[in-house]
Parts: structure tokens; sequence; C-alpha cells
């Protein structure tokens, strides 16, 4: 065993007392506002920024826990990260081939996006680099990309058991170019496998049966790589990738992240009388499931000024109080909405009738055990529902109970959603611990507040 292997859990939110915090039920939500930046896009910027020549300039960069790793990890890989103004950086590239090995272990906190990228961009480049990060994230499973990385010849120096982190990484700037078919439908697989194949002399190809986020797609179009994404199959996609391109520097304007969105938006629906305007929401297709869902459900929400901004759609949402109705959610909707069950069964907590949503298997390897997460706070909350297989099915009622302590595992989502079910129950809902909202939406508390949420 190396030193780094016993080495105690990384810094963060793991380490600090628990936070707990109380939602009561509340008047009417009203107001407009603009959650932070997209996590996804947020990581992405920062690693091309890396990999780019040139100095590329970030506006709207989400500055919460997570990307802020992601950036303490490009400057230890070689580029220098500046901040210039609240959501706006610079980071100067290393460039193709710049990168250089850090002198200490690589702490990615809570975010298995930021480490799973990160071990991708790391072998195609000829370093070396440990990976670590909280007790959440040293239990996540890292084989998935393990698997294809050494497939392309990147080496594991030495791992925790089961290939978990921490974990140190040889990568080489003689990968080989693959042909990969996803094993699960993973935009953090499928990125890090791209991401290794920049170093790869040939043309490596991603297979999806079921299209993920493709933010990673984009940018390395917009960085200037060569990259052709084409239908496959009735809901997967091929996408291949030249390696060793130069990648330029490029300006990344963030959208609002729609994964936040979510939680004042279910708030607005289920809180009587509210009436929320979300601005600048991003509204790419492979992250709206929630959106298409809720409408199904019944919702109000209104799609106000739809744009491109970035070269990603965007949309302000008028967000209503509505009357829900259970709906029947397809397993191949998940993609679209893997970060939105929690909070997609706080809706349905409210609505009437069951909400059946199918297909969940990913959502036990997140920042928790989602599934079982999510379950434990309906239950704790005097909610009916029932675990079937990897199915989760929500009986709505016109008024739902509240209660708690509800337990929320280190994960964020996990935290907010049940604070969001709070604001619209009978005694309110307490959590056991909000530090690790901070990992993604750290302004959560302020703007709920300020809609007209009672949360302490
Ligand atoms: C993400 C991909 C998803 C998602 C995560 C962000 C990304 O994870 O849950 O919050 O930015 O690529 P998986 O790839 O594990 O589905």
């Amino acid at each position: 065993m190396s030193a780094t292997r016993s080495a105690a859990p990384a810094s963060g939110h793991g380490d600090g007392p628990a936070q707990p915090a109380t939602a009561l039920r509340s008047p009417a939500l009203t107001g407009r506002v603009r959650v932070p930046g997209d996590k996804s896009v947020s990581h992405r910027a920062l690693i091309f920024g890396l990999f780019a020549e040139g100095i590329t300039r970030i506006t709207g960069l989400l500055e919460g826990e997570d990307v802020l790793n992601t950036a303490k990890a490009c400057a230890a890989l070689g580029a220098r990260v500046t901040r210039r103004g609240p959501g706006e950086w610079e980071v100067e590239g290393a460039g193709a081939d710049g990168l250089s090995s850090p002198a200490a272990p690589l702490d990615f906190g809570n975010s298995g996006t930021g480490v799973r990228l990160m071990m991708g961009a790391v072998a195609g480049q000829d370093v070396t680099a440990t990976f670590d990060g909280d007790a959440s994230l040293r239990r996540r499973p890292m084989k998935r990309v393990l698997d294809p990385l050494t497939a392309m010849g990147v080496e594991i120096v030495d791992s925790a058991e089961g290939g978990r982190l921490p974990l140190t990484l040889k990568g080489s700037d003689r990968t080989k170019a693959i042909t990969y078919e996803t094993p699960m439908p993973s935009a953090q697989v499928k990125s890090a496998v791209l991401l290794a194949g920049l170093g790869a002399a040939g043309e490596t190809v991603v297979i999806e049966r079921e299209a993920t986020r493709d933010h990673t797609e984009r940018m390395l179009a917009h960085f200037g790589a060569d990259v052709r994404v084409e239908p496959h199959g009735a809901h997967g996609r091929r996408i291949a990738l030249k390696g060793r391109p130069t990648l330029v520097a490029a300006p990344v304007d963030v959208p609002a992240d729609p994964s936040s969105a979510a939680f004042p938006l279910v708030a607005a629906l289920i809180v009587p009388g509210s009436d929320v305007t979300l601005t600048d929401v991003m509204m790419n297709p492979l992250r709206t499931g929630l959106i298409t869902t809720l409408l199904e459900m019944g919702a109000s929400i209104e799609v106000v000024a739809e744009r491109t901004e970035g070269g990603e759609r965007v949309a302000d949402l008028r967000v209503r109080h509505s009357r829900l109705k259970g709906v029947e959610v397809p397993p191949e909707r998940a993609p679209a909405m893997i970060d939105e069950y929690p909070i997609l069964a706080v809706a349905a907590a409210f609505a009437e009738g069951v909400t059946a949503m199918r297909g969940l298997s990913e959502l036990r390897v997140k920042e928790s055990d989602r599934l079982a997460a999510v379950a434990d706070g309906l239950a704790a909350c005097g909610v009916a529902h029932e675990v079937v297989g990897d199915d989760l099915l929500v009986t709505g009622a016109t008024t739902v109970k509240g209660g708690g302590p509800v337990a929320t595992h280190m994960d964020h989502r996990i935290a907010m959603s049940f604070l969001v079910l709070g604001l619209a129950s009978e005694q309110g809902v307490s959590v056991d611990d909000v530090a690790f909202i901070a990992t993604s939406f750290p302004t959560f508390m302020p703007m709920m507040r300020g809609l007209g949420a009672v949360i302490s």
C-alpha cells in the first residue's frame, strides 16, 4: 500500500461538523432569479482551457466547491488559472503535450465529474497523477472509467480496493485510439474516453446506446477539434474524434444550470400562490427531461425568450403553482434528467395519483445511493412510495406531513430536495446536513429565502 492509499480522506466538508437545517411551510414564492452556472459546462470549460493554446476567458463559471477543485487540479497540471471577478475566470492553457505531473495528490472533494474527466485528461498525456476525494467519492466506482482508459494504454500505478480512490495513474502520450461502447449511459465515461483520445494518434470513437449530455462534444468543436457526431440506433449516438488536434482557446459563457434551477422550479410548483421566473436556464435537449416530465404532469412552466447563447439553447422559465398529476416516466428519459429524480420525487409527493419513475439503476452510484436516500427521505416525511427493482413509485397527496431529520449522506441534491419538500409540508422538514449544497449551488439558501422560503 502506498502512502497515498493510507492517507486520511482528502479535505472538504466530509471533515467538518454537520450543518443541520429546517425548511418550514412558506408563503407564496415570488421573484426573478438566475441560478449559478451549469456545473457540467463549468468543469469542461476549465479542462479545455488547460489543453488549449492561449487564454480561455470564462464568464458565469459556477463557483461551487466541485468546480473550484477542478480549477485547482488544472493549475496543478500546468495551467495558469486566474479569477478576474465573480464568475469571471481566465485559463492560460498548457497546450497539447504541455501538462506536467502534479507534486501532490489532486483532491476532487465530492465531485465524480471532476475526477472522472480529469482521469481521462491525464490518460493521454505523459503525466503521473494521484486522484483523491472525500468519503463519498472514495466509495464511488471508478472502474467504469479505468476499463476504457487501460485499454487505451494508461497504467494504474496504485489504487484502493476495487479500483477506487485514492488512485494513481500514469498516462501516456502514445495512447491507443479505441472504439468504445459505453456499458451504461454516462457522460462522464464518454468524456473521459474522448479526453484521453486527444492524446491518441488515430480516431477515438465512443458509441452510446442512449445519448447523454453532449457538452464535451460541443466544447471539442468549439475549441477547434475535428469531432463528428452521428445518430446510433433508436436513442444513441456515435462520436468520432480525430486525435492530437491543436485546441485553441475560445470564450465560454456558462448558462444557468438546469439541474440547480430544478429546485426553485419545483418549489414554485408546490407552494400555493407562487410565481417565479428563472432566467438564462440552459435548455440543451439532453438536459430537459425534468421539464418534459413536469409539463406532462400539468405544471405551469412558460418557456419565455428561448434563444441561443454561446452555442447552447437558453430560456427564461416562468413557473406558477400548479395542480400536478402522476405520470409514467420512461427509462429512456433517464439520461436527460438523471440528476433530477430526487426533486421530481418531491413534486410527485404533491401530485394526484402515482408517478412511476423507471430504470433508475444509475441513481445508486451518485454522490449517495440516491434511490435509497430518496426512499428513506420520503418515508421520514410521510410520503407513500415503493421501490420495485430499479423503479421508484411515489403516490402523491394534497397534504404532506413532513418531518425528519432526513439523512442526506453527503449528497447536495438530497439536501436541497427535502428542504424544498419542507416548504409545502404541514410540519416542515429538517435535514441533517446542508454543508454539501456548497458543491453545486452555494447560493441556494439565500436565493430561496429571497423568494420567500422559510429556511434556517
Ligand atoms: C455529468 C454526468 C452525469 C451527472 C453528473 C454530471 C457530467 O453523471 O449525473 O452530475 O457533467 O458529465 P454520469 O456520467 O455518471 O451519468
